[in-house]
């Protein structure tokens, strides 16, 4: 039995003084829920800091949104492992489909940070996931299998035990549509084939595989109950305290 893991992704929302604030109520309403579900929020980075206090003890865990795929540096701009570490990170968010599509990030470049978080002793949360136009071209599994072997190339059965995939299908990030429960399952079921071909049954049974594109408390239970989707990453309704929590009990209701 795989325990959910909900974690919500606030992209690039919320200064530190509102993320202190969203965080302070959210921890209030989940209190005493970490032993049926794994929770995180994943802040901008500027406000890891000031939220990671705030989370100790709490049973919601800190995560971020992207990480370098170097260890240190003449770098600009990038934040590397030993920097989150420090803060108290658990999670990083890794190849995300708007990272991959407005940074360009590769698979490759993916499975590289995915590694290089491992090492430095991160979970990854690694998300992959199709757009509308491959969807429609009956490309989801070509793309699905494409994405998730390049994204873990590399990695041994010992690091993928710590890694979490996100399937997150383009068409239904921040657009309201969420993939109806069977067609989510149908992927989710693909990906734990392709976990179990390249990393063995007991190693594929162990992996979370979160859905994420428009869970809402209203749909969060119907996705949930799917044998295959454990647990959600979400992104517009993890960004106040009353709905990413009431989405969080429904989940486990
Ligand atoms: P929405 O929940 O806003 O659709 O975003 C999903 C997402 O991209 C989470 O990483």
């Amino acid at each position: 039995m795989r325990k959910l893991f909900i974690a919500g992704n606030w992209k690039m929302n919320k200064t530190a003084t509102e993320a202190a604030q969203l965080v302070s109520a959210l921890v209030k309403k989940v209190e005493g829920l970490s032993d049926k579900v794994t929770m995180a929020v994943c802040p901008p980075f500027t406000s890891l800091d000031r939220i990671a206090p705030l989370l100790k003890g709490t049973g919601v865990d800190l995560g971020a949104q992207n990480l370098s795929d170097k260890a240190s540096g003449a770098y600009t701009g990038e934040t590397s492992a030993a920097m989150l570490l420090d803060l108290g990170v658990k999670y990083v968010i890794i190849g995300h489909s708007e990272r991959r599509q407005y940074y360009a990030e590769t698979d490759e470049l993916v499975s590289k940070k995915a590694k290089f978080a491992l090492g430095a002793g991160l979970l990854p949360i690694v998300c992959i996931g199709e757009t509308l136009k491959e969807r429609e071209a009956n490309k989801t599994s070509h793309v699905i299998t494409t994405q998730l072997k390049g994204s873990l190339a590399g990695l041994n059965a010992e690091e993928m035990h710590k890694v979490t995939i996100a399937y997150e299908p383009v068409w239904a990030i921040g657009t309201g549509k969420t993939a109806s429960p069977d067609q989510a399952q149908e992927v989710h079921a693909l990906i734990r084939k392709l976990l179990t071909d390249a990393f063995g049954k007991a190693v594929a049974d162990k992996v979370i595989v979160q859905y994420g594109g428009s869970v809402k408390a209203d749909n969060a239970k119907e996705l949930m109950a799917k044998p295959d989707i454990d647990g959600a990453l979400v992104g517009g309704a993890s960004l106040d305290a009353e709905g990413f929590s009431a989405l969080i009990k429904n989940s486990i209701s």
